[in-house]
């Protein structure tokens, strides 16, 4: 077991969608740095306790905690939790999010609205709370230079358009201005407000793309550094991102993706 470091030591992290995935490794990175975290799941309360029991196993402290990020009243309910529970917020993950993949031509309404309420509605309704408990709370300069952290997952998703997947490409580009408008608007504040999206890392989102040698074999075409992203090469951004050690970083997209972004087809081509 990894010993718990001090780099988030006396904050509050709320990552959601942590029951899997990189949420998972995000909740779990955090509490091993020393926050406390709630681990927001929707549906697999098995994968959140593990989290959980990971951090509490290494002295750190975490809740579990069932909310749909898509709706307001349950997301005003997780924070007032995390208040009770530890006190304030310092760190939001905005991390919950989903494919529901169809051809254009076939995806329904349904689809579509879904894949937008939970990967962008979500952010915007858990970040609006975020910010007015980092209001409510104050700057405390002995555990953070600024007033609080917000961390949007977006995805390489938000620039590389995406055939058959135009519910989820649209909803993080959609992130990607969420965030970079909030960041211009709470700047003053002291509040920082990043993206961090990754490109293909080894998840249950995307097991058919990886899960086989000839779908990994594939799928390594698109990534020029030759190696399909695990969680911890986000969690370990994350975790960073949230200390004071990027204090500078504001309004920034970093992408965690093996070079997935430089347009690998042109290595040989064009
Ligand atoms: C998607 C994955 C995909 C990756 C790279 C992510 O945002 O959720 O399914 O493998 O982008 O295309």
């Amino acid at each position: 077991m990894q010993p718990i470091s001090s780099k988030l030591a006396g904050q509050t992290a709320i990552v959601t969608g942590a029951s899997s995935g990189i949420g998972k490794a995000c909740a779990i990175g955090m509490g091993l740095a020393g926050a406390n975290v709630v681990v927001n799941y929707a549906g697999n309360s098995q994968g959140a306790e593990e989290a959980v029991a990971i951090i509490q196993e290494a002295g750190g402290q975490a809740i579990a905690y069932k909310v749909d990020v898509s709706k307001q009243d349950q997301v005003k309910a997780m924070f007032k939790m995390a208040i009770e529970t530890f006190g304030t917020v310092d760190i939001l993950v905005n991390n919950a999010g989903l494919q529901k993949d169809a051809p254009f031509i076939d995806m329904s309404l349904e689809d579509w609205q879904f894949v937008l309420d939970v990967n962008l509605t979500g952010q915007f309704l858990c970040a609006q709370e975020a910010v007015r408990e980092f209001n409510r709370r104050g700057m405390r300069p002995e555990v953070s230079r600024s007033l609080g952290k917000i961390i949007c997952m977006s995805s390489v998703h938000e620039l590389i358009p995406w055939a058959g997947h135009v519910n989820y490409a649209a909803s993080k580009g959609g992130v990607m201005l969420l965030m970079r408008s909030l960041a211009q608007e709470l700047g003053p504040m002291k509040i920082r407000v990043n993206s961090v999206a990754p490109g293909a890392i080894k998840t249950p989102i995307n097991r058919m793309a990886w899960e086989t040698p000839e779908a990994e074999e594939r799928l390594l075409k698109l990534i020029p550094y030759k190696r399909v992203g695990e969680t911890s090469d986000i969690s370990n951004v994350c975790c960073w991102l949230a200390s004071d050690e990027s204090d500078y970083i504001h309004g920034a997209t970093l992408f965690v993706d093996g070079g997935m972004t430089l347009y690998p087809g042109f290595e040989d081509n064009g």
